[in-house]
């Protein structure tokens, strides 16, 4: 190689490094600059820029977004250290906007007696990796976030299930107790058990769709009108203080659901909202088309979301409400969010802050001709029957209530605890028995695998389901061909309807 062609290469590979590089004499004067420190930085090296203010000049800053501390710029660690130090937590707010991450190494050149003679500093743009690391955790957070809601909602819909399956043995009791009482101070007492146990099933309702378990035939529900119905009762009821606004961009849009579960997500999310609003506000409900799903964004101008319930938001009991005038009891959200993911949506904080809170749905649209959802809720009456009911269900409270119950309408009643007895029950008595009350989740032998076999039997055979609500049982029982379904907590009077109507002539 021609010793005149070194210079020539030496800048051209000085020129073509993948790295910023500068280099400063021990003041901090600068002696050189590559092309790519030009191209990381967003503009060329200053001589006008000296040690103790590089930070604002070349838009050098931390992690957080605060200006880069002199006493820590790679230079002056360097001089100090005089050895090689490495520093990777630069973030360069380049003119243009862009941010750029970098690492920065420092390398002291020292003279025969130890002094610094001049730093070599290395700028590595890495901000590809920090992007990707940040992606990383953040996928991993949501992942963690999402087990934990399962797990939680594992637990909770466990419980829930087998308090519901108590409470509807206390309601039919209570019904049956009713059917022949004069006494007011009884009657009112009874009365009084009945309201509590409602107040019960909410609860486990609750945690039922937190849990996603709650049964579910989705069907086409006029999503506009859900909003329409929810911002007229906000307005009537929410302080006037409060402006209530209804920003319509996805008319005449149905999603797949369930109306009243639906209802009851819009209301939670506009209820805390409004509870985020000290005072005068405002709070808007927009909905857009987004593809295949419809989007509501709950807007508010409230205080914001206090960063320690943050990262539980969803979770049951979770609340800052637990004092105070608004006591809540943490299980709006979590009902959200589990009638959300049931209905094959998302829900999340779109923004927060001291201004306000922006919450965001997602909800899969109705394919075109599904049914739309009738809204109608007739109370039940108690009706009257004759005959013999086979009443199966793992809970002896509930085959207690119901012997005692039907056989106050007229019914005789034999009981069974699981399917199999059932079956068994039904193989030495068939003559006499006119009609089959299956729970659907029993030990030994469920609902539906008792009515097959039963069905093997006599094709005939007449069968009402009842559900503590568990997930897709609905749609699993109505496939094996069962007549009619209950859930729980039902009384007397609505039991006694669906036989009536399980026993009228087909
Ligand atoms: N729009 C909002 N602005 C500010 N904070 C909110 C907002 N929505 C929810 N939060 C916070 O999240 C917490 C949990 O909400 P969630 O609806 O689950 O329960 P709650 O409102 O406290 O009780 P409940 O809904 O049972 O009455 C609230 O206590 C509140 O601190
Ligand atoms: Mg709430």
């Amino acid at each position: 190689m021609a010793a005149s062609a070194l210079p020539d290469l030496a800048s051209l590979i000085l020129d073509n490094l993948p790295l910023g590089l500068w280099v400063a004499d021990a003041k901090g004067e600068l002696l050189y600059a590559n092309a790519e420190f030009q191209e990381i930085m967003g503009m060329g090296a200053r001589d006008d820029v000296a040690v103790g203010g590089y930070a604002e000049p070349y838009g050098i800053c931390d992690r957080d977004g605060q200006p880069y501390p002199e006493s820590r710029m790679p230079f002056v660690q360097a001089m100090q250290a005089r050895t090689t130090v490495v520093v990777d937590d630069i973030v360069i707010h380049r003119r243009d906007g862009r941010r750029v991450n970098v690492r920065a190494t420092a390398r002291p050149q020292l003279d025969a007696s130890g002094a610094v003679q001049s730093v070599v500093i290395a700028f590595f743009d890495i901000t590809r990796e920090v992007e990707a690391e940040r992606a990383r955790a953040h996928s991993e957070s949501q992942q963690r976030h999402t087990q934990r809601l399962e797990a939680l909602g594992k637990l909770a819909g466990g419980i829930a299930h087998d308090f519901n399956n108590l409470l509807a043995g206390i309601k039919m009791l209570a019904s049956h107790v009713r059917l022949g009482e004069e006494d007011p101070a009884r009657l009112s007492s009874l009365r009084y058990i009945d309201d509590i146990t409602d107040r019960g099933a909410e609860l486990t309702r609750a945690l039922l769709r937190f849990a996603q378990k709650e049964s579910n035939h989705p069907r086409a529900v006029d999503f506009d009108a859900v909003i329409r119905d929810t911002v007229e009762l906000a307005q009537r009821t929410i302080d006037r203080r409060i402006e209530v606004i209804a920003d319509l961009g996805a008319p005449g849009a149905t999603i797949l659901g369930h109306r009243p579960q639906v209802e009851q997500v819009v209301m939670n999310l506009v209820v805390n909202a409004r509870d985020a609003i000290p005072g005068a506000g405002r709070l808007i409900l927009r909905t857009r088309s987004d593809g295949d799903h419809v989007v509501l964004e709950v807007e508010d101008t409230g205080t914001g979301i206090e960063p320690r319930v943050m990262a539980r938001l969803f979770e049951p009991y979770v609340t800052t409400k637990d004092v105070g005038p608004l006591k809540g009891t943490g299980l709006g959200l979590a009902m959200v969010y589990g009638i959300v993911q049931s209905h094959d949506g998302t829900v999340e904080v779109a923004h927060t802050g001291p201004r306000g809170t922006i919450m965001r749905v997602r909800l899969p649209r109705a394919p075109p001709g599904t049914a739309v959802e009738a809204v109608a809720v007739v109370p039940a009456r108690l009706r009257g029957g004759a005959g013999t009911i086979l009443f199966a269900d793992d809970e002896p409270l509930m085959c207690e209530a119901a012997r005692r119950g039907l056989r106050g309408l007229g019914y005789e009643v034999v009981t069974a605890e699981d399917g199999a007895r059932a079956v068994e029950i039904y193989q030495r008595e068939r003559e006499r028995i006119s009609a089959v009350v299956l729970d659907v989740a029993m030990p030994n032998m469920g609902g539906v695998e008792a009515m097959e076999q039963l069905r093997l039997l006599d094709p005939t055979v007449r069968v009402l389901f009842t559900t503590g609500l568990t997930l897709g049982t609905d749609a699993a029982a109505l496939a094996a061909g069962a007549h009619a379904l209950l859930p729980k907590p039902y009384d007397l009077g609505a039991l006694s309807e669906a036989l009536e109507r399980l026993l009228a002539p087909h």
